[in-house]
């Protein structure tokens, strides 16, 4: 029995799952459904990616500490995951006791054996915003094709990569001023080190060959050292020995696939350690997108390698989604998030299509909404389950459930777990799509036999009770070894099925599978409907309005809608109702980086507030001040306690945040206009 650990890529905390990052999870979940079937030891880990300046950005425009923020966005990944019939061992998060420990130890490993050295270098920096910018939050013209409002790494109109000191006229995403320059003490890892490792290892089998002679490219240039350090502030963990100099996100990131494989074994009691050790007997696969190989392919296994861990036996990555022939896009209604879709349609549907569309290549797959609805309608209700209920009712009516003693036709039967092996490699080899027309091919024999020997004919005709019954017999049979089959893509199906044939379908068949004969059946349930046209429409619909309501979540949000641009009108501002606040108790809140809770007299009335200053401010100097709240904001639930308003202050956040208060006399509950 083989022991394998199966990853997917860690979604990043910061916004929903969308239908894009289910091809890559229903491709693992089935890939691992299929191991498990086939009686292997395996387990599938994944976590959320909580950290980096994207999440603590949205956080901070939330005015919610990050902690609070990827709590939500777990649950809400969570049962996406759940609902998509995705069964993870374990769906953890990055931002865990079990990752700080094994990053640690990873790069204080690396350190030792010499792969770590550090740097002084020069970045761009945001002098309102008090903080280094990455290379997405800077904005400019292209120097290439002169396009505006380009990306500090790289253009979307020509595609031309360059620094982000090459761009004209850049702009901070998050002040919109003109970024200057400091130097800061970087860390880096010294990927080179690892090359003569790397280039053997990438030739290994591990890799597809599209993309082990894409990264071999990177060989020819020589490898360049990592950064793996961020400034404060970062939302992260702190570099040992390194105050104020945080673990980049890409460092601790695929660590996360041990941390929650950690959790995991301390959590069922299993063996964490022998897994990871140099010379591990288990085998390890990641599934990833295409996008995120360079990580996964060179620095993760380098990173392993220099710790003394055992390395990946296979790195896979898939194409991306397009919708309609086109990337995703939230104005047509086809950015897809996975809630939206599963508010309207089976989880099922979109599992059988992908699988139907999945090679181990990577070519991106498209979703056609109208082929969708056709190959599914066709496929899964009209082939598949029709096959189930055209034989059932004659058993359930006519033979009190119960099975014939014989089939009607044992080679036919044959023939059918003859093809187990063959349709096996091909899940195998991660060849769904291929597996899919084997299994429809003979799904349409099964039919084909049925045709045939049409039982509802014979029903009719004098002394054929007994053919009726073995016709029939052998239909539900053949449909057993087709759900066997199908079982790592449907798994819902496959249990509904396994409930009405009163049999187990979990294991995948081979070719000394028996019939079910002399067997009682249970009732016959529909067990699977249509996808009707409008559904699609609906979701669609949907979508837009999803896109209309939420502000976007990538670094372009915090100018896309910037209060100070957008105007507002006189009632709008007289609605908001601002008071003079004494703040009689400001105290430290227990596991909150970033909050101060503060007890607020409006004249007579008291409020709780937590406001985002722990930074800029020691509680006892806020004791006694005055200061303006909104005292009409709807009170908001955080995980330490209800939120009823909020203190105005001014400044770019952290440790420049001034609190506004009003000129002596101002008293507690006067109103503000
Ligand atoms: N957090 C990193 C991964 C860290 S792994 C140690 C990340 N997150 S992501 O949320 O941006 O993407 C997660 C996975 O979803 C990646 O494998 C990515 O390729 C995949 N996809 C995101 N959008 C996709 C499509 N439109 N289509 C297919 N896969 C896509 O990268
Ligand atoms: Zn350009």
């Amino acid at each position: 029995m083989r022991k394998i650990l199966v990853t997917s890529a860690l979604p990043y905390a910061n916004g929903p799952i969308h239908l894009g990052h289910m091809v890559e999870h229903v491709q693992t979940d089935i890939w691992i459904r299929f191991q498990k079937a086939r009686g292997n030891d395996v387990r599938g880990i994944c976590a959320d990616d909580a950290h980096g300046t994207p999440i603590m950005l949205r956080a901070r425009k939330e005015c919610i500490e990050p902690q609070e923020l990827i709590d939500r966005i777990w649950q809400e990944h969570n049962a996406d995951f759940v609902d998509f019939l995705v069964e993870y061992d374990n769906f953890y998060t990055t931002h865990s006791p079990e990752n700080e420990a094994i990053s640690s130890e990873i790069y204080l490993a690396l350190k030792a054996a010499g792969d770590i050295e550090t740097k002084t270098i020069e970045q761009a920096y945001d002098e309102a915003a008090g903080m280094f910018l990455p290379d997405r939050f800077i904005k400019g013209t292209c120097p290439n094709c002169k396009t505006d409002d380009q990306y500090g790494d790289n253009c979307e109109s020509c595609g031309a990569t360059y620094s982000p000191d090459e761009l004209i006229n850049p702009v901070s995403a998050l002040s919109g001023e003109k970024p200057t320059t400091r130097e800061t003490k970087h860390y880096f890892f010294k990927l080179g080190n690892h090359q003569a490792m790397l280039e053997k290892w990438i030739r290994s089998g591990t890799l597809q060959d599209g993309i082990a002679n894409k990264i071999s490219e990177w060989f020819e240039v020589g490898l360049k050292n990592w950064d793996i350090s961020r400034d404060a502030p970062y939302f992260g963990f702190e570099i040992p020995d390194a105050p104020g100099k945080y673990f980049y996100v890409w460092l601790d990131a695929p660590i996360g696939y041990m941390a929650s494989h950690k959790n995991y074994c301390d959590r069922v009691g299993e063996d964490y350690d022998s897994f990871w050790n140099e010379n591990s007997k288990t085998e390890l696969y990641h599934f990833i997108g295409k996008d995120i190989a360079y990580f996964h392919t060179l620095f993760w296994p380098a990173m392993l390698a220099g710790a003394g861990k055992r390395l990946p036996n296979g790195v896979y990555a898939h194409g991306f989604l397009t919708v309609d022939g086109t990337k995703m896009s939230k104005s047509r209604g086809t950015f897809i998030k996975a809630r939206t879709y599963l508010k309207h349609l089976s989880p099922e549907y979109l599992r059988y299509y992908f699988a139907a569309k999945l090679g181990s290549g990577i070519d991106d797959i498209d979703l056609n909404l109208e082929d969708f609805t056709q190959r599914v309608n066709s496929d899964l209700v009209g082939k598949l389950v029709n096959i189930a209920s055209r034989c059932s009712g004659f058993i359930n009516k006519r033979f009190d459930s119960q099975l014939a003693d014989t089939l009607f036709d044992p080679a036919l039967f044959n023939e059918f777990t003859g093809g187990s092996e063959s349709i096996a490699e091909k899940y195998e080899a991660r060849e769904y799509s291929a597996a899919i027309r084997q299994i429809m091919a003979f799904a349409d024999k099964a039919n084909q036999f049925v045709d045939e020997h049409k039982p509802w004919v014979l029903i009719k005709e004098e002394g054929k009770l007994d053919e009726v019954q073995a016709v029939c017999t052998q239909g539900l049979n053949l449909y057993r070894i087709l759900i066997a089959w199908l079982q790592p893509v449907l798994p819902k199906l496959a249990a509904d099925s396994a409930d009405f044939l009163n049999t187990d379908l979990t294991s995948f068949p081979n070719g000394s599978t028996e019939a079910l004969l002399n067997h009682t059946i249970n009732k016959f349930k529909p067990l699977m409907t249509r996808i009707e046209p409008e559904s699609i429409k609906k979701m669609t619909e949907e979508t837009k309005q999803d896109v209309a309501a939420e502000a976007e979540p990538t670094p372009t949000g915090p100018l896309a809608d910037d209060p100070v641009n957008a105007e507002i009108s006189f009632d709008d501002f007289a609605r908001i109702d601002l008071r003079i606040a004494k703040i009689i108790k400001a105290e430290h809140v227990e596991g909150a980086d970033e909050l101060l809770q503060l007890t607020l007299d409006i004249g007579g009335e008291t409020r709780n507030v937590f406001a985002g200053i722990k930074a800029a401010y020691d509680p006892a100097d806020l004791e006694g001040k005055l200061t303006v709240m909104v005292a009409n904001l709807a009170a908001r639930k955080m995980r330490f306690g209800i939120s009823e308003g909020m203190v105005l202050a001014a400044g770019p956040g952290g440790s420049e945040l001034f609190v506004l208060s009003p000129d002596d006399g101002a008293k507690p509950g006067m109103r503000v206009k």
